[in-house]
């Protein structure tokens, strides 16, 4: 296979951050693959991304034209080793798992044309570790969007120990095209923005636990006393508790400083399957569309 022939980006994992990635992509006028562990996971994504494209009609004004067309650039496909072959790029948005995100990456590396860049979603893991489970370590690099991707107009651009200029040129002209602009970090355990937001997190879900105040005036509070879109708890929410906690757990491992380690209410909504936004339970409650209730 020749370079020129590498046309693909694929992302990996079509949950949240999966679904918004394909659609910031799709936004720009490029093609992407969007792949899953099967084809069910693969419908309701779609099927969730066209939902937020009709609220994005009503609220936003895109047209019902222009919503067919993001789509219609979204190719779903739930054989990872098949579609990769011809990739120039693959994102992997799979879940904060050290493991699974290792051997994903060494199971890309044996199927992968030697070209294909191969850029990781994570928020805490480290890219030099992610990179030694392959034979390209010079083509791994992070790239850390935020929730929602086609929102938020800032991606960190994360370079492991051997990530080659290249790879990070191409990448930095790559989030350019996204509209969205890059801010480089050299590796270290959740980057800028995650080390900076989970204590901050975790701070007010103690204050919460500690009956100080209700859920609903710590957000109040922060909102209206530091000019926040969002309350912390909120946020939380949106974010999904069990990506909120996996954070926190890589970061406490890590670092091994108490500030990250999760707050015991965290870990008992977790363990119940509140999970925020995505189960229509965390902090507060959200009907099926993601609105509060
Ligand atoms: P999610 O749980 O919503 O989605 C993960 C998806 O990956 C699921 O659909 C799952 O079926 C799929 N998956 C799992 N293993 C797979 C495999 N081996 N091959 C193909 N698909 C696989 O997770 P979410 O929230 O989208 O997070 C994904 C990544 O993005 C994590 O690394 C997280 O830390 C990071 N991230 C999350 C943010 C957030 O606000 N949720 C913000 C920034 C980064």
């Amino acid at each position: 296979m020749s370079a020129d022939k590498l046309d693909k980006i694929v992302v990996i994992g079509a949950g949240t951050m999966g679904q918004g990635i394909a659609r910031t992509i799709a936004e720009t006028g490029t093609e992407v693959i969007l792949c899953d562990l099967n084809s069910e996971i693969l419908e309701k994504s779609l099927h969730l991304l066209s939902d937020a494209l009709d609220r994005d009609i009503e609220k936003w004004g895109i047209t019902a034209s222009e919503k067919k067309a993001i789509l219609a650039r979204i190719k779903a496909n739930s054989d990872c080793c098949e579609c990769v072959k011809h990739a120039k790029m693959v994102i992997e948005a799979i879940p904060e798992s050290r493991e699974n995100k290792r051997e994903l990456f060494r199971k890309l590396d044996g199927v992968c044309p030697p070209e294909t860049i191969f850029v990781s979603n994570t928020s805490t893991l480290s890219i030099s570790d992610l990179a030694s489970a392959t034979n390209r370590p010079e083509k791994v690099i992070g790239m850390h969007f935020l929730n929602p991707v086609h929102k938020v107009p800032l991606v960190e651009i994360v370079r492991g120990l051997q990530t080659s200029d290249a790879t990070y040129k191409s990448i930095y002209d790559f989030a350019g095209k996204l509209n969205k602009t890059p801010v480089s970090v050299n590796e270290y355990p959740g980057f800028v923005t995650t080390r900076i937001i989970v204590p901050f997190l975790n701070e007010a879900m103690h204050v919460l636990m500690e009956g100080i105040c209700s859920a609903d005036d710590i957000d109040i509070a922060m909102k209206l006393g530091f000019g926040f879109n969002m309350g912390p708890l909120a946020l939380a929410d949106l974010m999904g508790l069990d990506e909120v906690m996996s954070w926190m757990e890589n970061l406490y491992d890590e670092l091994g400083e108490v500030k990250y380690n999760p707050c015991p209410l965290l870990r008992k909504m977790v363990r119940a399957g509140q999970l925020g936004v995505k189960t229509g339970q965390g902090f507060f409650k959200y009907d099926h569309e993601g609105n509060r209730i």
